[in-house]
């Protein structure tokens, strides 16, 4: 096991009705923004369980962010922040919201060029705290300190950790999830199952603990996306599959073992050329990938077929089978992983994306291996 430090400051507070929480949570006194997206909570209620527990606060709202933040518009909260004399952020929304509120805390303190805090990944203080309502179960923005921002101007999305960016605390009532449209669901699964596999599926350093927990995240998901897509509003499943995406990516499973988040820096990409869902992206890059680096990641990918899918075999063909059972696993649950079934040319991507990452001269992942020409031949694959 590597040496490592664990640090996660952020108060989760999960169950049905706990919304009303707000108001022990908030700070007394201070002005709150309110942050939200393109209107979702005010069709499914949460709006409304929102503005009544904070009844009697100071409260502006900024609503309107987009999927997959956009910069601009973070800029114009950053001003509303600075000029009204802003003490607290909430956040109410899917990972967009929270993660461009991350950053619009983090901005408003910051008086130098606000994009060089996304491409350095500026380890700045916030302005003020953030909290948050979360929306989706996907991205582990409500227990981590992560924060992606999009630019469409220049077609770039950057994405990492800033140490300061933890909220103060989330909430989780799975039954704001009913709403999600099934395309929501199934991109917040996959983004799920991305994160535990960015933070297992590398080589083995002896962590058999953080394996298993990984492992576990993954055997939940592929036992409740069945029952999601068929009883959109069992609240049990819509618990169990939101806890999945908070521990997914929480650090929990991370302390001690290789990370490789290169699947995240390539999808990235194909979101800021082609506008892919995250959780697209993502789909359509990780059984390329796999294949293309089969033998610096066979030990655990052999070990995920059998504990997940009782699959036997020699090393080679578990890991072969566990690379043919994930991507029958996402078609299973109707997500796309074939570029051209988005409409991209496969080939023309892959040119673009060779071409960025040669340009930036770091070689993403745990080997050194995914040079230019390796993302060239993944992404005509895919
Ligand atoms: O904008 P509104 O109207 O609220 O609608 C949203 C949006 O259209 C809708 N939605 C959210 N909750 C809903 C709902 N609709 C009905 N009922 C609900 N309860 O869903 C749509 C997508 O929302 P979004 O917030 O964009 O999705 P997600 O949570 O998947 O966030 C994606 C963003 O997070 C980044 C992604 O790159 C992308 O920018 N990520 C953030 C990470 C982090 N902070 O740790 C890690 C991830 O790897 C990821 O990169
Ligand atoms: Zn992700």
């Amino acid at each position: 096991m590597l040496n490592f430090q664990f640090y996660n400051p952020t108060r989760i507070v999960f169950g049905k009705g706990t919304i009303s929480k707000l108001r022990e949570l908030l700070p007394a006194g201070k002005r709150i923004l309110m942050t939200y997206g393109g209107g979702s909570i005010k069709k499914n209620g949460v709006y409304d369980q929102v503005k009544e527990a904070l009844n009697g606060f100071d409260v502006i709202e900024f609503g309107g962010i987009e999927p997959n933040p956009e910069y601009e518009t973070c800029l114009k909260a950053v001003d509303v922040v600075n000029k009204e004399n802003v003490g607290f952020i909430l956040a109410v929304g899917g990972g967009s919201v929270l993660d461009a509120s991350k950053f619009i805390s983090i901005a408003a303190g910051y008086d130098g060029d606000k994009w060089e805090i996304m491409k350095k990944l500026m380890p700045l203080p916030q302005k003020v705290p953030v909290g948050a309502v979360i929306t989706l179960p996907a991205t582990g923005s409500e227990m981590n300190c992560n924060l992606v921002i999009s630019r469409r101007e220049t077609k770039e999305k950057f994405g990492g950790g800033i140490p300061s960016a933890f909220p103060k605390f989330s909430i989780i009532d799975p039954s704001v999830t009913f709403s999600l449209p099934t395309r929501q669901t199934v991109n917040g699964i996959v983004d799920t199952f991305v994160h535990v596999m960015e933070q297992y599926a590398t080589y083995d350093v002896n962590s058999p603990l953080q394996d298993r927990w990984a492992l576990s995240i993954i055997q939940t998901l592929v036992e409740e996306a069945p029952k999601v897509l068929k009883n959109p509003n069992d609240y049990d499943v819509r618990a169990n599959l939101f806890w999945c995406a908070t521990t997914g990516l929480n650090f929990m499973i991370a302390p001690g073992v290789v990370e490789d988040w290169s699947t995240h820096a390539l999808g990235h990409e194909l979101t800021a050329l082609y506008g892919l869902d995250h959780g697209q992206s993502l789909a359509v890059i990780l059984p390329r990938l796999w294949k293309a680096l089969f033998n610096e990641k066979k030990e655990k990918l052999a070990k995920m077929a059998r504990i997940v899918w009782n699959v036997g075999g020699t090393d080679d063909e578990a890991a072969e089978k566990c690379i043919a059972l994930t991507e029958e696993f996402f078609r299973s649950i109707g997500m796309k992983t074939n570029l051209s079934e988005y409409g991209v040319d496969a080939a023309e991507a892959a040119a673009e994306l060779k071409r960025r990452f040669a340009e930036r001269g770091v070689n993403p992942g745990e080997t050194g291996k995914l040079t230019p020409d390796v993302i060239y031949k993944i992404v005509s694959e895919s």
